[in-house]
């Protein structure tokens, strides 16, 4: 059984108990993990808590000692790198390309972080002749970190390394489909020679590991990505202690094409935004706005292009598109194909593998409905899987109408060669993230985060180090 990491030591949980994690291609048990409950997280938060307030990390540590360990744990990912990308295939399922470049970008964003543990800076606003007023920057302290199944060792990194930047000590409850990465990561950060405390690891599922970190007292900080349900569920526990609270949720998000784009790109860009990841990505472009001018060219060669996707095992290098996550997924992909069915024209339905040995995979082909209604289930509702929803509009306005018109704001693309369109879209749309002729890159450098039911917070860029920390004024009385 793979143990959980807790104050620098590895650890079976005290229950005992344990869960399978599977590789989603094949449906096949992979490992055996530990599964925490509330007396583990208990341990975890009481470790954290005293590296934290004992100086071992936090206010007394120096921000290069901090800087020094984040640039170790890069150097430990890139030597690792095949292992820790096969690992991730086999869990998540994903293309090994793909889990190449998650390892890559979950290397450089402890590079980055590295970077900012040394330019955390005050400020000292003026406050008159007979007064001195200082702005500094401290840790918040305890950061609870629980993250979701698409992205696995990169969306532990996207919070391990500014919460270890900022100062913050951590406890890392990593989903409980992808659990083997983030023990890879506890692993990584145990050779770098992270002090005992400073990062914890709580294998298992979200009410038993998860909940009781968001409801203890001695954690102050809480950064989850993952359902819009279970981001209300942590809103609201966090809420009794006054935590502070980082969310990233899910999306239905638009991808807008202009009669007047460059069409190929757009059709490329377009497709990728759904297909990629399986279409398990949360700015996923899943609602594919089209001009009515080119409204019928547009679905023929978004057709070709799904044509080309080649569904199969991430550890065949042929594969574009692997599984879903797990079987429960699929049955919720597949229910709203239902649904899509009974709602818009199906245009496109792909087939899955015919190899034998995939045969208890979760498999769902990419899907085009056509002619969709804004106001139906398959475009309201977030779908999490490779199923696009195209729907027409005839001009700017209404373009900008269908795109706001949704309980999400995570993202938005659009696709013009017109830059006065492009920026009055892009200002008209409330989503926090707005591609110009692109889809889905989030560069670490900068901002991601979501508007209305798509997220609280920011994460990314100085942004992501800023929510682990905390602001407090020095008043000198100089009179
Ligand atoms: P989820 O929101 O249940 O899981 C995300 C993380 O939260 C996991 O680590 C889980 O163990 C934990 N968790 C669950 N309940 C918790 C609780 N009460 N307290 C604390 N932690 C808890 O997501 P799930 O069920 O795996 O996927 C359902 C849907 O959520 C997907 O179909 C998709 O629509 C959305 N989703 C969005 C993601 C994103 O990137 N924004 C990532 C994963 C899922
Ligand atoms: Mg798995």
């Amino acid at each position: 059984m793979k143990q959980l990491y807790i104050d620098g030591r590895w650890v079976d949980p005290r229950s005992g108990d344990h869960f399978d994690t599977l590789n989603p291609a094949t449906g096949e048990v992979l490992e055996e993990v530990a599964s925490a409950g509330r007396q583990d997280a208990d341990i975890a938060v009481m470790a954290a808590r005293r590296a934290f307030d004992d100086g071992t990390w936090g206010l007394q540590s120096a921000p290069r000692d901090r800087s020094a360990l984040l640039l170790r744990v890069a150097e430990l990912i890139r030597r690792d790198r095949d292992r820790l990308a096969e690992l991730e295939t086999l869990d998540n399922g994903k293309p090994l390309g793909d889990a190449h470049w998650d390892v890559d970008e979950a290397a450089y964003m402890f590079e980055y972080y590295a970077g900012w543990a040394t330019k955390v800076m005050g400020s000292i606003p003026p406050v008159g002749p007979e007064a001195m007023s200082l702005v500094i920057k401290e840790p918040v302290g305890v950061a609870a970190l629980i993250t979701p199944w698409n992205y696995p060792l990169l969306m532990a990194s996207q919070k391990v390394a500014p919460a270890l930047a900022a100062g913050c000590t951590t406890i890392l409850k990593p989903a409980e489909q992808t659990p083997l990465t983030a023990i890879e990561l506890a692993r990584i950060l145990d050779e770098a020679g992270a002090p005992a405390g400073v990062f914890n690891l709580l294998t298992g599922f979200g009410p038993e590991a998860g909940a009781p970190l968001v409801e203890h007292p001695a954690v102050d900080k809480v950064s989850f990505t993952g359902s819009v349900e279970v981001g209300k569920i942590i809103s609201r526990a966090a809420s009794e202690t006054l935590k502070r609270v980082t969310l990233e949720l899910g999306g239905k998000s638009p991808n807008l094409i202009f009669a007047d784009a460059d069409f190929e790109a757009a059709i490329d860009g377009t497709c990728a935004g759904i297909f990629a990841n399986s279409g398990e990505i949360c700015s996923a472009g899943s609602r594919v706005l089209v001009d009515k001018a080119i409204y019928d060219d547009a679905v023929t060669s978004m057709i070709e292009e799904a044509g080309n996707v080649k569904l199969g095992s991430g550890l065949d290098p042929e594969t574009t598109m692997g599984p879903l996550i797990s079987s429960e997924h699929l049955e919720t992909v597949m229910s709203y194909v239902g649904a899509g069915r009974d709602s818009a024209a199906v245009a496109y339905e792909g087939t899955v593998p015919s190899d034998p040995g995939l045969a208890g995979g979760y498999f769902v082909p990419p899907t085009i409905f056509t002619d969709v209604d804004n106001s139906a289930r398959i475009a309201r509702e977030e779908i999490f899987g490779p199923v696009m929803a195209v729907i027409p509009f005839s001009d700017e306005e209404e373009a900008i109408r269908i795109a706001n018109d949704t309980t999400y704001g995570l993202a938005a693309a659009v696709w013009t060669s017109d830059v006065k369109r492009a920026m009055n879209v892009a200002r008209g749309i409330k989503a926090g993230v707005v591609w110009v002729n692109d889809s889905q890159p989030a560069p670490t450098e900068s901002i991601w985060g979501g508007y209305k039911t798509s997220g609280v917070g920011r994460e990314l860029g100085p942004w992501g180090i800023e929510s682990y920390l905390e602001e407090k004024q020095i008043y000198l009385n100089l009179g």
